[in-house]
């Protein structure tokens, strides 16, 4: 039979987080582990262009986000693990579907619509700020996903709009010249946890309230004391299905830890205490990956070398694939 093949691509702004952890990066790579799965999985550094303008930003980006999957222990013999930009062939395809995508399909994307609306509410111009990137970010994605001839694409809730964009940019193209593509579907994993963050809300660079995934012990356990809890005192049961604390407890702990936390929630247990227990579980699940990261982060040239041995193996599919796409368009050499 042939092996399921799944994609997802991380975007580079930003520093991972416990949310990205528990979300997205822990899932995929257990999932990547399962042998009747074909892995890819890729850093999304053109993506990040779209919302980013600060170069040191998107070369520091990727370089953390590299060494957290590799720290983490991600199999690269198996999963193919490479770097959008590194593979020329996507931003081509991008032009071909970009001929190809509806204009009109564009102009329902989420982000685009967000953005035209913040600017007729504030007062502007509907395209002020607008650039062609966030306008053709679905293209771009389409792109990345159709290259691969991807199933099964894993991502969060506000992805599935553009997985669909893909999918409909992949029917058309196969009706309009030749059956290339294979129609991509999105998973969203509802038996994973979207992390709260330090004030409640779900964990998110945008919100200000990540806890950075490899932080130095020390701060790790201070991030973790920020926490908002509300202002019960030891002794005074509290409600586990109302605080972060113990939202991030369920995350990590086993279904017996998470009975037993639960209880001592119930039995009153102290803030600081339970804030203890939490750090705890946590630094014990991320100390050696830490390690691993802080020694990868030492030794670039090695990430590097990781990732051109993933572009390498990408290109055999990519180059292929493009093969297909021009020769279906009418590109390419005179006979
Ligand atoms: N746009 C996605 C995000 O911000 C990242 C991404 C880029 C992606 N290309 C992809 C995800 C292809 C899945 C498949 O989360």
């Amino acid at each position: 039979m042939a092996k399921q093949r799944v994609l997802t691509g991380i975007t580079t702004t930003g520093t991972p987080h416990l949310g990205n952890y528990v979300g997205a990066i822990r899932p995929a790579i257990e999932a990547s582990r399962d042998d009747s799965i074909d892995s890819f999985f890729f850093l999304a550094d053109y993506h990040a262009l779209i919302k980013c303008q600060e170069p040191a930003l998107v070369r520091q980006s990727s370089k953390e986000i590299a060494a957290t999957w590799l720290a983490l222990g991600l199999d690269t013999d198996k999963a193919l693990f490479y770097r959008q930009s590194d593979i020329p062939e996507i931003t081509e395809l991008t032009w071909v579907l970009c001929c190809n995508a509806a204009k009109g399909l564009m102009n329902r994307a989420h982000a685009y619509k967000a953005a035209v609306q913040a600017n007729e509410e504030g007062g502007e111009d509907p395209d002020y700020a607008v650039t062609m990137g966030l306008f053709s970010y679905p293209v771009l994605m389409a792109a990345d996903i159709l290259m691969f001839n991807a199933g099964k694409i894993p991502v969060g809730r506000d992805q599935i709009q553009h997985v669909e964009m893909a999918r409909d940019i992949a029917q058309r193209f196969n009706h309009n010249f030749a059956d290339v593509f294979t129609l991509p579907e999105a998973v969203v994993d509802d038996n994973v946890a979207v992390l709260q963050g330090l004030d409640g809300r779900k964990m998110s660079k945008s919100y200000n309230n990540t806890i950075p995934l490899f932080l130095p012990e020390k701060k790790l356990r201070k991030a973790i004391n920020k926490i908002k809890t509300n202002l019960l005192e030891p002794g005074e049961p509290k409600d586990a299905d109302d605080s972060t604390v113990f939202q991030v407890w369920s995350a990590f702990a086993s279904e017996a830890e998470i009975q037993r936390m639960r209880g001592e929630f119930a039995n009153g247990i102290a803030w600081g205490e339970a804030k203890k227990q939490l750090f705890e579980l946590v630094n014990a699940e991320l100390a050696d990956a830490r390690e691993r990261y802080n020694l990868l982060m030492e030794e670039p040239q090695h990430i590097e070398k990781v990732l051109q041995q993933g572009a390498e193996r990408a290109r055999d599919h990519s180059a292929a694939l493009m093969r297909k796409v021009r020769d279906a368009v009418g590109i390419g050499p005179i006979s």
